[in-house]
C-alpha cells in the first residue's frame, strides 16, 4: 500500500514521514515543491530506502498530480503543503492565496478525479487528510474558553484567511462530492527539523550566535504548544479511525506568553551550553516592533481528538522543549544548511536594524 504525502520536505511533514516508515511498511510518495522550507537534508537517512519516493512539483500541478495518483494508486492523501509562515504572509499575501487556496483546490479536483475511478472496495477505504491550524478561529481573550471544533472561522492574518479557505474547500469537496476527507486543526508545534524563521528554533539559533532574541511587543502573546511528534500521532490516529467529513483540534494542553517561552529556553541554555561571561541568555532578549494584527492568545480544546479516538499528547512542554533545546545543539550542521542566503535576506527585511 502506499501513501502520498504533499509538503514532506517541511517540518512537520518531513517528520511524519520520518516516523510513518518507521512504523508501517507502506511505501511514501512525497510531493514537495522544494520552496525556501522544503529541505531535503531533513529526510537524509531515507536516502536509500526504496519505500520513499519524492517528487519535486506544486500540489496545483494538475497533470503531475493526476500522474502520480494514476501511477502510484495511493489509498491515503496527507496534505500538510502550503506556505506557513505568518510574518511572510503580510509581506507578501499572494504565494499564500496561491498555494494555500488555489493549490489546494486544484489537488482536491485532481483527487477527485482519481477517486471516481477507483474500484469500489478502494474508493470506500480512500482517505483525503487536509492538515489545518488553529489560527482559524482568531484571537480569544484571556477569559474566553480553547477554541472548539464548533467555533466560528475568524481568522486575522493572510495565512490563517487563506487556511481557512482552504478548510472551507475541503468540506465543501466533501458535502457536494462525497470526497472522503478528514480536517485537522493544531496549534503550535516545535520540535526537531524546525526552520530557524519560526519563534523556538529562531531563539535557540540567536541565543547560540550571542545575537539578539526577538519579542514583538509585549511579549505576553499566548500559544499552545505542541511536540511535532505528538502532533504526526494524532495525524496518524485520525486517518486511521476519524469519522468522515469531520474536524479534529489537535493541542498539547500548553498555553504559554511567549515570553515565557523565550525564558524557559534561555535557562536550558544556561544549563546546557553556558555563555561563555557566565551570563545569562535572558541578557540578549530584545523587545522589537510588533507583528501587525498580532493574534492575542490562541488555546486548543482537544477533547474531541481524546473522547472520540483516545488521543493524547505524550510530551508536557517541559519534556518537549527539553529535547528541542538539546536537538539544536547537537544538529548545527542541519541548521547551517538551510540558514541560506535567501534567509538571512528574510532576517534582513522582517527585522531590519531593530536585531543585529
Ligand atoms: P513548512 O513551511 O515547514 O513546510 C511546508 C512545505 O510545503 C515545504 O516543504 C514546502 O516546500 C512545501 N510547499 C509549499 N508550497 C508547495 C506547493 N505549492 N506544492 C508542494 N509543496 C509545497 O510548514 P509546516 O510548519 O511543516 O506546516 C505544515 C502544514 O501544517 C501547513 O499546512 C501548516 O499550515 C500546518 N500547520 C502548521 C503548524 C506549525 O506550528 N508549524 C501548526 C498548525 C498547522
Ligand atoms: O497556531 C498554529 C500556527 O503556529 C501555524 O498555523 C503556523 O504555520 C505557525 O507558523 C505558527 O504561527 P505563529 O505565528 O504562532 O508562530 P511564530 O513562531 O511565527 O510565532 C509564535 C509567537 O511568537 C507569535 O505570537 C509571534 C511571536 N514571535 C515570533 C517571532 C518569529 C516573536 O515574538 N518574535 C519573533 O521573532
Amino acid at each position: 500500500m502506499t501513501i502520498l504525502v504533499t509538503g514532506a520536505a517541511g517540518f512537520i511533514g518531513g517528520n511524519f514521514v520520518l516516523d510513518w516508515l518507521a512504523a508501517h511498511d507502506e511505501t511514501v510518495v512525497n510531493l514537495d515543491k522544494l520552496t525556501y522550507a522544503g529541505n531535503l537534508d531533513t529526510l537524509s537517512s531515507l536516502a536509500d530506502n526504496p519505500r520513499h519516493i519524492f517528487v519535486r512539483g506544486d500540489i496545483g500541478d494538475r497533470e503531475l498530480v493526476g500522474r502520480l495518483l494514476a501511477t502510484y494508486q495511493p489509498r491515503a492523501i496527507v496534505n500538510f503543503a502550503a506556505e506557513s509562515h505568518v510574518d511572510r504572509s503580510i509581506h507578501g499575501p499572494m504565494d499564500f492565496i496561491q498555494t494555500n487556496v488555489v493549490g489546494t483546490c486544484n489537488l482536491l479536483e485532481s483527487t477527485r478525479e482519481y477517486w471516481n475511478g477507483l474500484a469500489e472496495a478502494p474508493k470506500a477505504a480512500f482517505r483525503f487528510l487536509h492538515v489545518s491550524t488553529d489560527e482559524v478561529y482568531g484571537s480569544l481573550t484571556p477569559a474566553d474558553e480553547p477554541f472548539r471544533e464548533t467555533n466560528r472561522y475568524e481568522p486575522n492574518s493572510p495565512y490563517s484567511a487563506s487556511k481557512a479557505a482552504s478548510d472551507h474547500m475541503v468540506r465543501a469537496w466533501h458535502h457536494t462530492y462525497g470526497l472522503p476527507v478528514l480536517t485537522t486543526n493544531c496549534s503550535n508545534n516545535y520540535g526537531p527539523y524546525h526552520f530557524p524563521e519560526k519563534l523556538i528554533p529562531l531563539v535557540i539559533l540567536n541565543a547560540v550566535k550571542g545575537k539578539a532574541l526577538p519579542i514583538y511587543g509585549d511579549g505576553m502573546q499566548v500559544r499552545d504548544w505542541l511536540y511535532v511528534k505528538d502532533h504526526c500521532s494524532a495525524i496518524r490516529r485520525v486517518l486511521e479511525a476519524g469519522r468522515l467529513g469531520e474536524t479534529y483540534n489537535v493541542g498539547g494542553w500548553n498555553e504559554k506568553p511567549n515570553i515565557e517561552v523565550v525564558k524557559t529556553i534561555c535557562a536550558l541554555l544556561d544549563e546546557m551550553r553556558p555563555r561563555d561571561d557566565g551570563k545569562s541568555y535572558t541578557d540578549q532578549i530584545t523587545y522589537v516592533t510588533d507583528r501587525p494584527g498580532h493574534d492575542r492568545r490562541y488555546a486548543i480544546d482537544a477533547t474531541k481528538i481524546e473522547k472520540e479516538l483516545g488521543w493524547k499528547p505524550a510530551e508536557t512542554f517541559e519534556t518537549g522543549i527539553r529535547k528541542t533545546v538539546s536537538w539544536y545543539l547537537t544538529h548545527m550542521a542541519w541548521v547551517e544548511n538551510v540558514v541560506s542566503g535567501g534567509y538571512r535576506a528574510w532576517v534582513e527585511k522582517q527585522y531590519g536594524s531593530e536585531v543585529v
